[in-house]
């Protein structure tokens, strides 16, 4: 089991690799996936397809227990408001087997417009 916290709303989820995909949104597994099973704001105005940079966050821990970045989230990334070197795109994100990560929600769907 990992355990993912979202920050500032200080939610935590437990996930199990297992019960992977949780809905249709982002990769399965990823940081978007578990926020939305979980009910945290954030936003995701291109569905999670790598496609716009709404989902951004920043890692505040756990970063070894992430996917590894890949191409297409690091060109999209590239674009994003706020970046740091800790960002990641939550739809692209997949948390792997065990450990605690927390994230920085940087947009709420009321602040990106929708959804
Ligand atoms: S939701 Fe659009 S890039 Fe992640």
């Amino acid at each position: 089991m990992a355990k993912v916290t979202f920050l500032p709303s200080g939610v935590t989820c437990e996930v199990v690799v297992s019960d992977y995909p949780y809905g249709d949104h982002g990769r399965p597994g990823s940081l978007l996936d578990i926020a939305i099973r979980y009910g945290v704001d954030l936003a995701h105005n291109c569905g999670g397809v790598c496609a716009c940079t709404t989902c951004h966050v920043v890692v505040k821990s756990g970063t070894e227990h992430l996917s590894e970045m890949e191409e297409d989230e690091e060109d999209r990334l590239d674009r994003a408001e706020g970046l740091t070197l800790q960002s990641r795109l939550a739809c692209q994100a997949v948390v792997e087997g065990t450990g605690e990560v927390v994230v920085q929600v940087m947009t709420t769907r009321a602040q990106a417009g929708g959804h």
